[in-house]
């Protein structure tokens, strides 16, 4: 069946910036969502988190009071693996790590039914090494979001070297009925837009590094003459330094390291004082603790 069958059970491993973002964006296209993470504390601020989300939605007149209360109620929030077992799709937003991911999907291959898919949320790491971890890779594909996920209508779907390729057709159909432009991208490192990318937060890096502009005078720039929405700092700290900064050494890694990804020793240094943008309210600015990671 190329088709999914609707109304979905999505499962989204990872409470983060990200999976915080992917559920609202299932559960307001009809979804129930098992929303998972590892922490109880992660967990509780999610929760939060979507709660105002879904609030600045009612303000905005772009949902009525009882669909914020629906789509609220579609999501659960759980520290327990074993609720994806009912789930037609689980995306997997946790670190970007490929060791930490692997384990995590040959977990979840054990729990999840037959026809379950499988995907991953991942900015830069081979799908097909990922789906090497299942026994079954031919229902394994990366579904990668850009943040925030409800807003932004880009997403790229990676097929791995084993993945079947109704799923890719699959899920590009439900993801444009999720109003969203999907894009099927090769699984090469970074795959389009954390490819391109990397040498421009690379670049603004190493002028700061040098001296020749502040954080500040690179974002106005970008900003005002560029026309960018956001400059690069600004950026980074809404992606997460760290995340940022773990793209880019897969990123400088898969590509054997060419010089040109080199990752930059003021971010490296950045994430080592913990300082990862506003999910920890300080990067290269300083945040309001009412300003969080996601946005409407
Ligand atoms: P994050 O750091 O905000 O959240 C990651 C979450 O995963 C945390 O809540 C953590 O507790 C949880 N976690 C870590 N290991 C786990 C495990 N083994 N089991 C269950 N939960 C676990 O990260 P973020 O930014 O949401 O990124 C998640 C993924 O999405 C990464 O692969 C990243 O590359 C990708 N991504 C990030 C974007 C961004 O702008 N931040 C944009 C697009 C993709």
């Amino acid at each position: 069946m190329k088709e999914f069958k609707e109304p979905l059970i999505v499962g989204v491993v990872g409470a983060g910036t990200m999976g915080q973002g992917i559920a609202q964006l299932a559960a307001q296209n009809g979804s129930s969502v098992v929303l998972y993470d590892q922490l109880e504390s992660q967990l509780t601020k999610a929760r939060v988190q979507l709660e105002k989300s879904l609030e600045r939605l009612k303000e905005k007149n772009k949902i009525s009071f009882e669909q914020r209360m629906e789509i609220g109620s579609r999501i659960a929030y759980t520290n327990v693996i074993a609720a994806f077992s009912e789930c037609d799709l689980v995306i997997e937003a946790i670190v970007e790590d490929r060791e930490a991911k692997m384990n995590l999907l040959k977990g979840l291959e054990n729990i999840v039914s037959e026809k379950c898919i499988l995907s991953s949320n991942t900015s830069s790491i081979s799908i097909t090494a990922l789906g090497s971890a299942l026994l079954h890779p031919e229902r394994f594909c990366g579904i990668h979001f850009f943040n925030p996920a409800p807003v932004m209508p880009l997403v790229e779907i990676i097929p791995g070297l084993r993945t079947d390729p109704n799923l890719i057709e699959k899920c590009r159909l439900l993801l444009q009925r999720w109003n969203k432009n999907p894009v099927v991208a090769k699984d090469a490192p970074g795959f389009i837009v954390n490819r391109i990318a990397r040498p421009y937060y690379g670049e603004a890096l190493r002028i700061v590094e040098e001296g020749i502009a502040t954080e500040n005078q690179i974002d106005s720039v970008m900003r005002c003459a560029g026309g960018f929405k956001m400059g690069p700092f600004e950026l980074m700290d809404l992606i997460g330094i760290d995340v940022n900064l773990m793209v880019t050494q897969t990123v400088y890694k898969d590509f054997f390291y060419d010089p040109k990804y080199k990752p930059s020793l003021l971010q490296t240094r950045m994430v080592e004082a913990g300082l990862l943008g506003r999910k920890t309210g300080v990067g290269f600015y300083s945040y309001p603790a009412n300003i969080t990671n996601v946005a409407v």
